[in-house]
C-alpha cells in the first residue's frame, strides 16, 4: 500500500496554518487516498513542533528534515521552513519522490526557482506552491467574469499588497530581513502574491518598465531567543541592518496590452494585512477593494 504519511517542515507562522489546515481537511480524504495520516511535524525548534503535534493530532516531533524525508512513511511534504532552506529541501523530497507544496516564493531567486520548476516536472510526485489568495472563491469569480469577455479588453490593472506587520521598529531582526535567508524583503514576502493575483487575472508579464526598492527601517534588533512569524520577542540591544526592501513597486505591461501599477509594503501602517486589486477594461471594471480579501467588504 503507498504510504502518504503528512510531514510539515516548519512549525513557526505559516506551518501552524499548514497543520491546521491538514487537520481541517484530512476527513474529506481518507479512504480516497491510501495510508493517509498526520505524521511528523519538523522544526529545528521542537518545542514549536510538539506544541503543534499536540494540538492538531499529529503523530511524531522531529528536530531534522533530513530523517523527516528518508522516513518511507511520509508520502506528503509542506515546505513551511524560511526561504533558503526551500532549494534544498524541496529538491531532496522531490528526489525521493514526494508529494510536495512548498511555501511562497519558491526560491531565493528567478533561476533557482526554474531548478525546482524543473526538478518537480521530472518527479513522479505532485507538486505545488502556496498561492492561496487565488482560491478565494470570489477572485476565482472575477477571473472568470474577465476571461468570458464581461469588462471588454483588460487595459489597466492595479494590484497592491499593503501591510504593516514590519511596522514597528521594536519588531526583531529575523531571517525576514536578511537577503541571503529571504532575498528580497516585501517584494517576495507579500509582493509575490499581487504579483501572482495578476498574473491569474489578466496573464502573463512581457514587461517591467521601471521599479523601485526602498528600506525605510534601517536597523532591527537581535531576538534575545528564537524569533516566529511577526511576533513581539525580548530585545538584545545588539542591531543588524536590514538589507531588503520594506516597500517597493512597479509599472507592469502584460503580454495582452494591459499595463500594470503593482505595489508591495510590509510598513504600510495602519493597513493590517490588505491585498487589493482593480481590473479596468474597454467595457467596465471589477475590483476587490482594500479590506475585502482579508476581510469582510463587499464585492464592487
Ligand atoms: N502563503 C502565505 O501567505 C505565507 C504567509 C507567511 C509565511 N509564508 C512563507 O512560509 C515560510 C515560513 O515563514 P514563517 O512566517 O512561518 O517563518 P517562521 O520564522 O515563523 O517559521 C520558520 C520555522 O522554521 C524553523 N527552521 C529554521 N531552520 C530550520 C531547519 N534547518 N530545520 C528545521 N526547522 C527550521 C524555525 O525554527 C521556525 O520555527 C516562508 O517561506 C514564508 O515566505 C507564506
Amino acid at each position: 500500500m503507498a504510504k502518504h504519511g503528512i510531514a510539515i517542515l516548519g512549525a513557526g507562522m505559516i506551518g501552524a496554518a499548514h497543520a491546521s489546515g491538514y487537520r481541517t481537511y484530512l476527513p474529506r480524504f481518507v479512504g480516497r487516498i491510501d495510508g493517509l495520516s498526520l505524521a511528523t511535524i519538523c522544526d529545528e525548534n521542537e518545542s514549536l513542533a510538539r506544541a503543534l503535534v499536540a494540538n492538531y493530532g499529529f503523530a511524531k516531533v522531529s528536530g531534522d528534515w533530513r530523517s523527516v524525508l528518508d522516513d518511507p512513511e511520509i508520502g506528503i511534504v509542506s515546505v513551511a521552513l524560511p526561504n533558503f532552506l526551500h532549494l534544498e529541501v524541496v529538491s531532496a523530497a522531490l528526489e525521493r519522490g514526494k508529494h510536495v507544496i512548498c511555501e511562497k516564493p519558491l526560491a531565493l531567486n528567478a533561476a533557482d526557482a526554474r531548478t525546482l520548476s524543473r526538478k518537480a516536472q521530472a518527479s513522479k510526485g505532485c507538486s505545488a506552491t502556496v498561492f492561496n489568495y487565488r482560491r478565494i472563491p470570489a477572485v476565482a469569480a472575477i477571473r472568470e467574469l474577465i476571461a468570458a469577455g464581461e469588462i471588454g479588453a483588460p487595459n489597466q490593472l492595479l494590484v497592491q499588497f499593503q501591510c504593516d506587520y514590519a511596522a514597528d521598529p521594536d519588531l526583531p531582526y529575523s531571517w525576514r530581513y536578511a537577503r541571503a535567508r529571504a532575498g528580497a524583503g516585501a517584494l517576495l514576502d507579500i509582493g509575490a502574491h499581487a504579483i501572482d493575483m495578476a498574473r491569474f487575472l489578466v496573464g502573463e508579464v512581457a514587461e517591467v518598465a521601471g521599479a523601485m526598492a526602498s528600506i525605510s527601517i534601517k536597523q532591527r534588533h537581535l531576538a534575545l531567543g528564537a524569533t516566529k512569524g511577526h511576533d513581539r520577542v525580548a530585545l538584545s540591544a545588539e542591531t543588524r541592518p536590514v538589507e531588503n526592501d520594506d516597500f517597493v513597486s512597479a509599472l507592469l505591461r502584460f503580454e495582452n496590452g494591459c499595463q500594470g501599477l503593482f505595489c508591495a509594503s510590509r510598513v504600510a501602517v495602519g493597513f493590517g494585512n490588505t491585498l487589493s486589486f482593480t481590473v479596468a477594461g474597454t467595457k467596465g471594471q471589477l475590483k476587490a477593494p482594500p479590506r475585502y480579501l482579508s476581510g469582510s467588504e463587499r464585492l464592487e
